[in-house]
């Protein structure tokens, strides 16, 4: 897969999933900007990658931010002169029974992985209907097609990021841009690190392939949508879950 030329923006790209879609997309030969909330670990990965190859700058952004969203955007399409890929990446987990989930938890998590989402997703479109083109891959969770108990927030931003997704390819590809959504299962991550033993072989248990998957089983779908073999997708949802969910 060639991507020669083109320019990714990766939210929460500074480590796990995001980080190791910005490596796969970088050897494919993309310049990259990777905006994370920890805007220290944004510019370090952007150095390490910088240092071997194409260009790719760092930026601090928060994306429930929508003014910062709307000027990293800006300052990436002045810095590179042209956005072609986003990877809508950036999100959190707040985990609690619903009975119990305080607002402030149900918030953070729909302000970040949804409304976030929709914010970088909004900003970009503006510079890729320009263009008349551009791909928008967006990292929803395979539990939002199934469910998880303790995980109510999380499963209503990233199945609304789902809807999101569906919509936008709809609205966007009469101007060149696909829209397409990845659901990933159990990936080991700093994300998942905080599950305890118990819940790990739990959740173990209901994969067929029997194991966690990782961060390079993501990037390498994510990089499939991003390049042009995937040039008649848009609209999708590709789970990348071991099985745990099928369609
Ligand atoms: P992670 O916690 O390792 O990385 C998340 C990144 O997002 C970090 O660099 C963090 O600084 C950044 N971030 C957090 N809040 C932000 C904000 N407000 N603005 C900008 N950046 C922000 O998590 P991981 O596992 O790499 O997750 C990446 C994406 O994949 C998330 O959207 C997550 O929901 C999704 N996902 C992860 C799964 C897993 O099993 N690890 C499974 C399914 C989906």
């Amino acid at each position: 897969m060639s991507l020669n030329g083109k320019v990714a923006l990766i939210t929460g790209g500074a480590q796990g999933i995001g980080k190791q879609i910005a490596e796969r997309l970088h050897k494919g030969g993309a310049q990259l900007a990777i905006a994370d909330i920890n805007a220290d670990a944004a510019k370090a990965a952007a150095a390490e990658f910088s240092a071997r190859g194409p260009k790719c700058s760092g930026y601090a952004c928060n994306v429930a931010d929508s003014a910062q969203v709307d000027a990293i955007v800006d300052a990436v399409v002045k810095d590179f002169g042209k956005l072609d890929i986003l990877i809508n990446n950036a999100g959190i987990t707040r985990d609690g029974l619903l009975i119990r989930m305080s607002d402030e938890a149900w918030n953070a998590v729909i302000g970040i992985n949804l409304t976030g989402a929709f914010y970088v997703l909004r900003a970009v479109a503006r510079p890729m209907m320009k263009a008349r083109s551009g791909v928008i891959v967006n990292i929803a969770s395979v539990v939002a097609l199934i469910g998880n108990p303790g995980q109510a927030n999380y499963c209503a931003a990233k199945a609304g990021l789902i809807g999101l997704t569906k919509s936008a390819a709809r609205e966007l590809a009469s101007r060149g841009i696909r829209v397409n959504a990845v659901a990933p299962g159990y990936i080991e991550t700093a994300m998942t690190a905080k599950l305890n033993e118990e819940q790990r072989k739990a959740m173990l248990s209901t994969v067929p392939l029997g194991r966690p998957g990782t961060t390079a089983d993501v990037a390498g779908v994510v990089c499939f949508l991003a390049g042009d073999d995937s040039s008649y997708l848009t609209g999708q949802v590709i789970s990348i879950c071991g099985g745990m969910a099928m369609a």
